[in-house]
């Protein structure tokens, strides 16, 4: 791999105190999503991590209104943070299909999306996720994805969502640094190999354009080219 950084600008790697400096002085944090990540962390304190930092939730609203979003796809949904800010950024007929095994989870996600006003568009599918996008027509249909499930299956959602793109579509994966393991050569358990993996192929796909950002913890945006 190429190293460049020695002579280009690297990213600031975020204290806590420059973490709550970006996210008060991005867009507030709705009192619904507040009550969810709160609720979330005092059910589950050992899974917080499982949920996306309320500055990318922003940065997914403001993202699905930009690329004029209206039909949608997450692959893990969990207790409903990230599908709640993609869903407030796609219009009042727009759809988010919703992906996830756990009907424990994603019985607080319907709560909330009650609450912020999006259920109507969110259509949730309880099951393992690879299958229920193979029963998905073929074609183009959604412009935004989401993928943050299980790692060892990114590389599988990302070859059945790329061809249902589309031209111009976007998609966001999650967890592409893996809190830095990515890099670690003692590091070999299957999640993060699942990463290197998807990375890899993701970097190489000449379907999309593609960037790795340094977002909560890596996250890829990419386009499907026209
Ligand atoms: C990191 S969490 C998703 C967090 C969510 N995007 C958020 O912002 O709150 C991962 C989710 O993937 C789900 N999951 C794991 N394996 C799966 C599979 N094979 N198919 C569908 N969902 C799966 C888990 O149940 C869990 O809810």
């Amino acid at each position: 791999m190429a190293r460049v950084t020695h002579v280009t600008r690297t990213s600031e790697s975020l204290s806590p105190q420059l973490h709550d400096y970006l996210v008060a002085h991005s867009a507030p944090v709705d009192p619904v999503l507040a009550d969810l990540a709160e609720e979330t962390a005092r059910l589950y304190p050992d899974l917080t991590t499982m949920q996306i930092g309320p500055e990318q939730g922003t940065f997914m609203t403001l993202l699905a209104r930009i690329a004029g979003a209206r039909d949608v796809v997450e692959v893990g949904t969990f207790t409903g943070y990230s599908a709640t800010c993609m869903a407030r950024g796609i219009p009042d007929d727009g759809t988010l299909l919703a992906l996830d095994i756990s009907e424990e989870w994603t019985a607080i996600a319907r709560r909330y999306w009650e609450r912020a006003g999006v259920a109507h568009k969110i259509d949730l599918r309880i099951g393992p996720a690879l299958e229920t996008l193979r029963t998905l027509p073929e074609g183009p249909r959604f412009d935004l994805a989401f993928i943050d499930a299980d790692k060892e299956g990114y590389t599988g959602y990302w070859e059945e969502l790329v061809p249902r793109m589309r031209p111009g579509g976007v998609l966001l994966v999650d967890n592409t640094l893996s809190h830095g393991r990515v890099v670690d050569p003692a590091e070999d358990s299957a999640q993060v190999q699942g990463i290197r993996d998807f990375n890899d192929r993701a970097a190489a796909d000449e379907r999309v354009e593609l960037v790795l950002l340094p977002v909560g913890d890596g996250l890829t945006l990419a386009r499907k080219r026209a």
